[in-house]
């Protein structure tokens, strides 16, 4: 890296790469990248952000290369750290996969459930697919993976490929923030003891300079919430992720998603077609306040802090996803999960979590079992492991509709899921 970083950004021309670019160069002292290449497949998409990232770019007068590229071979040769946030099939593959589980009563979501499911099955191919590249063009590279589902996305590459992978999401970041701004405390003297895996996790315990704050964390956070989402706090005695309201108020939801007027794709469809008119415009130099409307914020500080800690050796704690080591002893070594790891210029290393409380350690298990089946049957086209992770599936689990929801799930990605037919 003698000549500054070479960052790589797969899924380029997404409308979120603005939020990651200020983050690039707000840390450009520390994390100085010197060449900037934004891959995407949509050359449209990848023309409007390019620009705009362009722009950001001169206004902060800084000597970074942008290349915009459709070649991912091109992209990735001898970079030095790479970020996947690609979405296969867009964002009409997302909302074919939120209404599709609705048609079988069952929850239709973009990582979790039915719909998550859907979306692995097209993601793990391709990903694999990216990295043979990396592991031929730039083996000593960093991954850092947001694409979705990130948990299962993750587990796929550190147990089935060479790639130096980082799994990250905005969750356990959004945390530390709601909760330092919660305390009125800076974020670095916020520690939390948080276990689980990626959109299925918990915070045990939240630390404000070392001393032990759950119980007024928690009193402020059961105030400002609905009734159910408060009882299963008070129940637990820790906080769960807010993607467990799937798992906790299954009925609640799903009946919300069914009378809903539109899915959460359908949302994110007409704010991106805004944020990409905004884009073009020429006198636009910055991140723009409509993407705040998006669910990854502050996934440019979790982005820019984990690469900016493999890149000083910084040695602090992050909470990413890697594999458990013995971290969480209910479950095997493989497993991939979201803990607290010392992050340096070896990546993550999680901090022991002990075993998990039995009010938890069951869920984890059997949702770890069914991404790894989903892995297995994405890999092989292979339909009995995929039933088994729909019958495994605590949000699914029905035999009756098994056969139903699986082979509509295959015919309506069949230009994505060529390894099963
Ligand atoms: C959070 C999750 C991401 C997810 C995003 C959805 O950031 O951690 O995994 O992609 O929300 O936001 P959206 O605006 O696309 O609904």
């Amino acid at each position: 890296m003698t000549e500054g970083i070479v960052l790589a950004v797969i899924g380029g021309g997404s409308s979120y790469t603005p939020e990651l670019v200020e983050g690039i160069l707000k840390n450009a002292e520390e994390f100085p990248v010197r060449t900037l290449r934004l891959m995407d497949i949509d050359e449209t998409k990848l023309n409007i952000v390019g620009s705009l990232v362009g722009r950001m770019i001169e206004k902060e007068n800084l000597s970074v290369r942008l290349e915009l590229t459709e070649d991912r071979r091109a992209a990735l040769k001898g970079a030095d750290f790479i970020v996947t946030q690609i979405r296969v099939g867009g964002i009409k593959a997302r909302i074919r996969d939120e209404k599709i589980p609705l048609e079988f009563n069952v929850i239709g979501q973009e990582t979790t459930g039915a719909g998550g499911f859907a979306n692995a099955l097209r993601t793990v191919p391709v990903m694999l697919d990216i990295a043979k590249d990396i592991e031929e063009l730039s083996p000593e590279a960093w991954l850092i993976n947001f694409t979705n589902p990130s948990g299962i996305v993750a587990e796929a590459m550190l147990n089935y490929t060479m790639v130096k992978t980082v799994g990250l999401c905005n969750v356990p970041i959004g945390f530390i923030n709601q909760f330092a701004n919660m305390l009125e405390a800076k974020v670095e003297d916020v520690l939390l003891d948080y276990v689980g895996l990626n959109h299925l996790s918990w915070v045990r315990k939240v630390y404000l300079k070392g001393k032990d704050v759950t119980d007024i964390v928690i009193d402020k956070l059961i105030k400002n919430l609905p009734d159910k989402e408060a009882e299963s706090i008070k129940i637990l005695g820790m906080i769960p992720n807010g993607y467990l309201h799937y798992y906790y108020e299954k009925d609640d939801v799903l009946s919300d998603l069914k009378t809903s007027p539109k899915t959460r794709g359908e949302t994110v469809l007409e704010i991106e077609e805004q944020l990409m008119k905004k884009y073009q415009d020429e006198n636009l130099r910055e991140k723009p306040p409509e993407l705040s409307q998006r669910g990854g914020a502050h996934y440019s500080d979790a982005a820019v802090s984990l690469m900016k800690s493999i890149y000083l050796d910084k040695k602090d704690i992050q909470i990413v996803n890697v594999k458990n080591n013995g971290a969480i002893t209910d479950l095997s070594e493989d497993a991939v999960v979201e803990v607290p790891c010392i992050i340096s210029g070896k990546g993550a290393i999680p901090l022991s979590c002990g075993s998990l409380e039995p009010a938890i350690s069951g869920l984890t298990q059997t949702v770890k079992y069914y991404e790894q089946l989903t892995i297995e049957a994405s890999i092989a086209g292979d339909r009995k492991k995929a039933k088994q992770a729909l019958l495994v599936h605590p949000l699914i689990g029905n035999p009756r509709i098994i056969d139903g929801l699986l082979e509509k799930i295959i015919e309506e990605n069949r230009e994505f899921l060529p390894k099963f037919f």
